[in-house]
């Protein structure tokens, strides 16, 4: 399991979920892994869990809404480690309402976490990416974002958002030997866990999944390992969705 063997890779939103499966599996294949969460404890944790099963990591907390937060990041990484090979930006949280009854605080939120989020990791990395001639870059969008849902029109909005993000910045980076792909994934987590085990949400859920079954995280990961890996050096600009089905049109 050597394919990231001594890249080193941001994976943002690592404290727990799908960033913290990507964080394991990278580590496996051999990266120096920076896991980052707004969550200094939970990066602790994972990033102790990676030391302990021999692999390289080390937990940098940080609200990647917060453009300083994320160049100080950007900038500890990087001296410690000399560069950035990989960025995952896998960061997000969930404010669910109606559209008439959404929050102005309840838009911006996720709007921020998401979107701006995401453009701040990449544009925080890209310099040091385009001069070095190698990158790659996955976002994490949903299938909110490419089909629409009812009751999160902010986490829809941004979503579809980092699909726009995420086909731009493909454009414009190619050149530089920077790929940027996206997945769209589906799993068992905190984020998922009131529409898996609330009755009212439960069946209706699982109704939508062809494969009938929710993933547990790890199974999803190696999905973020082959955008990242040698194998998708000619893949740029795409869309992955790793959802047992569920985005089939
Ligand atoms: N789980 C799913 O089925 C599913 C489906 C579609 C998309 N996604 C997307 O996948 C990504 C991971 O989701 P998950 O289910 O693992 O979620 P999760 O809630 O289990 O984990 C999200 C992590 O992000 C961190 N985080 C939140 N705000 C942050 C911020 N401002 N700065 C840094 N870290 C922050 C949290 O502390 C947490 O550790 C998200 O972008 C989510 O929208 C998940």
């Amino acid at each position: 399991m050597t394919q990231l063997k001594a890249k080193v890779a941001i994976v943002t939103g690592a404290g727990q979920g799908i960033g913290a499966a990507v964080a394991a599996a990278y580590a496996e294949e051999g990266a120096k892994v920076a896991v980052v969460d707004l969550n200094r404890e939970a990066a602790e944790k994972v990033a102790l869990e990676i030391r302990g099963a021999g692999g390289d990591a080390i937990a940098v907390p940080c609200n990647v809404a917060q453009r300083a937060q994320v160049d100080a990041m950007v900038g500890e990484i990087s001296s410690r480690y000399g560069r950035v090979d990989i960025l995952v930006n896998n960061a997000g949280i969930i404010r669910p309402a109606m559209l008439t009854k959404m929050t102005e605080e309840q838009w911006d939120a996720v709007v921020n976490v998401h979107l701006k989020g995401s453009y701040n990791c990449l544009q925080a990395v890209a310099p040091g990416m385009m001069e070095r001639k190698y990158g790659r870059i996955i976002n994490v969008t949903s299938a909110a974002g490419l089909l629409g849902t009812i009751g999160q029109i902010n986490y829809s909005a941004a979503k579809a958002g980092i699909v726009g993000l995420t086909m731009s910045a493909a454009r414009e980076l190619a050149k530089f030997g920077i790929t940027v792909n996206a997945i769209a994934p589906g799993a068992a987590t905190p984020m998922t866990e009131v529409i898996r085990t609330d009755e009212r949400f439960k069946e209706k859920y699982l109704e939508r999944i062809p494969m009938g079954r929710w993933a547990e995280p790890a199974e999803i990961a190696p999905a973020f390992v082959f955008f990242a890996s040698p194998g998708a050096s000619y893949v740029t600009g795409q869309i992955l969705a790793a959802d047992g089905g569920m985005t089939i049109r």
